[in-house]
This record gives C-alpha cells, structure tokens and sequence, in this order.
C-alpha cells in the first residue's frame, strides 16, 4: 500500500514536473516578463524545435515595414515554431529597447513565439568549415560583406540547429509541408533566399565547404544563389519543371518557382499596382517581394488597395496597424542584405 502510494506520488511528480517544462519552454512567459525570452540562448531555443530564421547583418535595429512584415507573418503561420530574428545591432548588452524609439522592434518582440538574439558570427562559424575563412578575412575590405556575410550566417545556423532561413522580404502565407528543401527562382537555378533543412545535413556542409574552396567577392551571387545552384548540380541531375510539381533528389526537394516566386523578379512591380482581383497564389507557400529590386523605394501606402497593402492587412496586420498609425515610414528601398 505504501509501495503503491510512494508509486503514485512519483508519477504525479514527473508529471509535474513535464508539465512545467513544457510551459516553461513556451514562449509565452511563466514569469510573464518579455525579458524572459531573450535570457533563452539560441542553442536552447532551435535545438528544442526547429525554428524559423531571420538575419540582420547590418547595425540596423528598427525594422523596416517590409522586415517586419516577414517576421510577423512566419509567427503568425508557424505559430508552433519560433521564429529567431539574429541581428548584428543587437549585443548581449543590449537590452530590448522596447520604448516609443523602436515601434516595430517592440511589436516584433511582443510576439510571443518571435525571439530576437544578437549575431554572433565568430561563434556562429565554430565547428564548421566557414570559422578560418571567417578569421583569415579582412572583412572591413570586403565590398559586398553584409550580403556576404548574411550568405554565410544562414548556412551556419541551418546546418547547426535546422529549421528554414528565410530573407526579410518574404510573406509567409501558409506553412511549408516539406524539411529538407531548396527553392527555385526559375528553372534549374535555386534562390538562397528560402531553404530549409534537418540539423547537420550534408549538403549545407558542402555548401559551406565550397563557400569557402570557391570564394570570390567580386562575383555577386557567388557565394548565394550561385552557390545552392552548383551544390545541387553536385548532388542532383537538374531536370526542368514539369507542370506545377516540385522535383525530388535523394532526400531533398526542389520546390517549384510557383511556391515562392509566383511574381518573377522582372515584374516585382506588379507587387505594388492595384489589381482588379487579388491573385489568390493557391500554389505558393510564401511570397518573395523582390525587395532588391526596389531601388526606386515603393512602399506600401495606406488606402491604396495595392496588392501589397492587402498582403500586409492579411498577413501581418500588427504591421499594417503601425503603417497606418505611424507617421509615413522609412522607404523600403533601402538596398539590404536580408532581402535580395
Ligand atoms: C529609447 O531607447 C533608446 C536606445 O536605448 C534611447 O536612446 C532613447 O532615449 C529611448 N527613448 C525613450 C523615450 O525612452
Ligand atoms: C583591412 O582593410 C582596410 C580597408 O581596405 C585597411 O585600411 C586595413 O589596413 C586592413 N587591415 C588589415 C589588418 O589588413
Ligand atoms: C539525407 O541524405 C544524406 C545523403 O544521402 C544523408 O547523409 C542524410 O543523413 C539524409 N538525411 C536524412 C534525414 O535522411
Ligand atoms: C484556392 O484554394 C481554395 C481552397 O483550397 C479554393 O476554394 C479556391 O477555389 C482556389 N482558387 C483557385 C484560383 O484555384
């Protein structure tokens, strides 16, 4: 009977015990302070469930619209996952300025599964084959380095914790049913700008080897798109598109140009025209807003019924309250690395 009872009692506790676990590690706060869920490092975080990423290689801390848009709408269509935002701007020291300063900082870390972790990037190279490029390399020489450097960070934090990168001009629109992927912008060439895989996957080993073994700052893309592309050659024969269907190879998937880039880049402006009806975009999983295009810096306007507007009003409608609310804010055109 005592046996029994000492039984019971134990079952209780790990239960207990689970049960605490399971809602600590939940974003939404046991001891209800947002400072909570930046004191979880990023090891902690993505090794638990994989997660959703998002980069800053600049200083840059208040998000423009667009940037906030993206990360909005991934919290809002994974809201199991966590969606990690690394930014550059961001040190340990940092402590969320969550004041009048920084509207979409603060909306964003509101966000009860969005954490915003500073980027590391000597830590984040350690173990892989990125760490002596990183440290032989005078990066203040570099032209390109916060696009360089964003190519890297992405395929460091993929391959360690898993998950799927993406750039800060995508919408996410509805989940993406696949673990392991590429996406292409167009026929036999993959974008870097989506992707996804299990932790320690082979072919992101690759990539970062030939990242370093091919490196050459001067050739734009080299170290992006250009890249995915070539390791896929390496490991797949390319066929074209048939219809609509992605293609398989080995346990990856190459996902058709329709799942993210239903607007190629030669028509991104079609993003920002009223259209008479909105495109319901059925076969894609999220939108990629060209972002890199902009440099003639459109924005969203309120009132104007442009399709983007309606994205926002959808997908990410905190972002869209702040748009209208706020005074008229920053241009997106701004040439960022985050959003090729
Ligand atoms: C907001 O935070 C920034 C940076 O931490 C600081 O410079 C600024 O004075 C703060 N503004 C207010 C109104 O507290
Ligand atoms: C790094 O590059 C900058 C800019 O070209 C140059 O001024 C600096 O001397 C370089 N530093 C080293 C250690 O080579
Ligand atoms: C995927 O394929 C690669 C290469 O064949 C293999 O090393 C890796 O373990 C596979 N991953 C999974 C999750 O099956
Ligand atoms: C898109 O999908 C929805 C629901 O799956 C369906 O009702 C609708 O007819 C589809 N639209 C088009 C244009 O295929």
């Amino acid at each position: 009977m005592l046996k029994e009872l000492q039984l019971s009692l134990s079952v209780i506790l790990l239960l207990a015990c689970g049960f605490l676990y399971q809602f600590t590690l939940k974003s939404s706060c046991l001891f209800c302070s947002p400072s909570f869920k930046s004191q979880q490092g990023p090891e902690a975080l993505l090794s638990h469930k994989r997660g959703i990423v998002f980069l800053e290689t600049s200083e840059r801390i208040e998000p423009p619209h667009l940037v906030s848009c993206a990360v909005e709408s991934a919290a809002k269509i994974y809201p199991e996952r966590p969606v990690a935002f690394f930014m550059k701007g961001l040190t340990d020291s940092t402590l969320t300025p969550s004041n009048s300063t920084y509207p979409a900082f603060s909306l964003l870390s509101e966000i009860d599964n969005v954490f915003l972790f500073p980027l590391d990037m000597k830590r984040l190279f350690e173990d892989t084959p990125l760490f002596s490029w990183y440290t032989q390399i005078n990066t203040s020489a570099e032209r390109n380095w916060l696009h360089i450097s964003s190519d890297a960070s992405r395929l460091a934090i993929i391959w360690k914790y898993g998950g799927i990168y993406m750039d800060t001009d995508v919408i996410s629109i509805r989940p993406i049913p696949e673990e392991n992927f590429l996406a292409a912008q167009d026929s036999q060439y993959s974008s870097n700008g989506v992707f996804g895989f299990l932790p320690h996957h082979p072919f992101l080993w690759e990539c970062m080897e030939n990242f370093v073994e091919n490196y050459n700052s001067d050739i734009w893309g080299n170290q992006g798109p250009d890249l995915m592309t070539r390791m896929l050659r390496v490991w797949c024969k390319l066929e074209d598109f048939r219809e609509l269907s992605d293609l398989r190879c080995l346990n990856m998937s190459f996902l058709h140009p329709q799942r993210f880039y239903p607007i190629s880049y030669p028509e991104w402006r079609r993003y920002y025209e009223v259209w008479d009806t909105d495109p319901s975009f059925n076969d894609s999983y999220a939108l990629h807003l060209w972002n890199y295009m902009n440099q003639e810096g459109r924005a969203v306007v309120s009132g104007s019924n442009t399709l983007v507007e309606n994205l926002y009003q959808k997908h990410c409608p905190g972002t869209y309250k702040d748009l209208i609310q706020g005074p008229e804010g920053p241009v997106t055109g701004e040439l960022h690395p985050g959003n090729k």
